[in-house]
């Protein structure tokens, strides 16, 4: 067993790991009836700061996942800005994080777990996670034999755990097969995504990726990465439908997420994308997207620093930590 963090935050409350549990029972827990954002904390050694990638964006999403699935929480923006930054804190994190902050259907009434209820909550968790080594070597994927879930049956848009059991089919068969990652094809037989991660393409000098019509969750990464490809090299994004074997011919191939970041994918199908190697602009967004996410400039105001830089580079003491929390 990995050891885990001090702490998780739930329902207002800075909890011991052990004691974020939510009932077999609850609709959450036996349906997947839950909205979420993954976020990322990222370390800087050379300011000695923890700083939140897009925070606001990921909520902001999260609101939009909420809104279409009917659920309402007791917390605003705010407080789930104030509750993740405690978490960090009280965790005492000082290196690469992925942040999970979902908002769940508790357990209805006489346990009925169809019956629409007002009963909700949030939890907060805080994992270290670094770099994936696939961001130097890359990986390799397969057009998967799974179809995406689409937006008339099981929205992709909405980021809820039940349409992830869509994406470990995908992922799972993949990896049984030898292969690093999959893509989906939607029901019209155009690209989609990868099983949590967007799908962009350089293809004729043309940076392209699907547009949320196509079943892809709308991703703040590939917003990141269009807006840096134009703002700093000139490069537009085309959002247009994608044929698989487009994949086959494009000069270059890598998925975009906040787990996976930006991550070249060498081959599809085993057969080579481009070289075979990493392509050169996938190389240099990933240049660009890596001073972005470390917000040492925060050019564009997407890093939210969770340390106070009067408190010393943010270091509170464990008892400070301990006392904080509800035992
Ligand atoms: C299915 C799926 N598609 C795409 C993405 C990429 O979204 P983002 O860049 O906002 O993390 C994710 C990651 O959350 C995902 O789970």
């Amino acid at each position: 067993m990995p050891s885990n963090p001090d702490f998780s935050w739930l329902n207002g409350q800075i909890v011991p790991w052990d004691n974020c549990v939510l009932h077999a029972r609850s609709q959450a827990a036996f349906w997947g009836a839950n909205v979420f954002e993954g976020v990322r904390a990222y370390w800087s050694e050379e300011t000695g700061q923890l700083s939140l990638f897009r925070l606001q964006e990921h909520l902001t999403r999260l609101r939009a996942s909420m809104k279409c699935v009917g659920m309402r929480i007791a917390y605003s923006d705010a407080e789930l800005i104030e509750a993740t930054l405690e978490l960090l804190r009280a965790n005492q994190v000082r290196e690469d994080t992925h942040i999970v902050i979902a908002a769940y259907f508790g357990t209805g009434p006489n346990f009925d777990p169809m019956q629409h209820i007002e009963e909700t909550g949030v939890h907060i968790t805080a994992l270290p996670l670094g770099r994936s080594p696939r961001f130097e070597t890359g990986a390799s994927a397969c057009i998967s034999s799974w179809r995406r879930i689409s937006d008339d049956a099981m929205p992709p848009r909405i980021k809820t755990g039940a349409n992830y059991h869509n994406s470990r089919l995908a992922q799972h068969e993949a990896t049984r097969n030898g292969y690093d990652t999959a893509f989906f094809l939607n029901h019209r037989g155009t690209l989609a995504e990868a099983p949590g991660s967007c799908v962009m393409m350089v293809r004729d000098g043309e940076l392209c990726t699907p547009p949320g019509t196509s079943g892809v969750l709308e991703g703040i990464t590939v917003q990141s990465i269009s807006q840096l490809a134009q703002e700093v090299l000139g490069i537009g994004t085309h959002k247009r439908e994608i044929d698989r074997t487009e994949l086959y011919l494009a000069d270059e191939v890598f998925i975009a997420g906040t787990l996976s970041e930006i991550q070249p994918i060498t081959t599809v199908d085993r057969q080579a994308v481009g070289t075979g190697a990493p392509g050169p602009l996938t190389r240099q967004l990933q240049d660009l997207y890596e001073v972005a996410v470390r917000g040492t400039a925060d050019a564009y105001g997407w890093n939210l620093p969770v340390y106070v830089p009067s408190q010393g580079r943010g270091v509170i003491s464990k008892g400070e930590a301990i006392d904080a929390a509800v035992v």
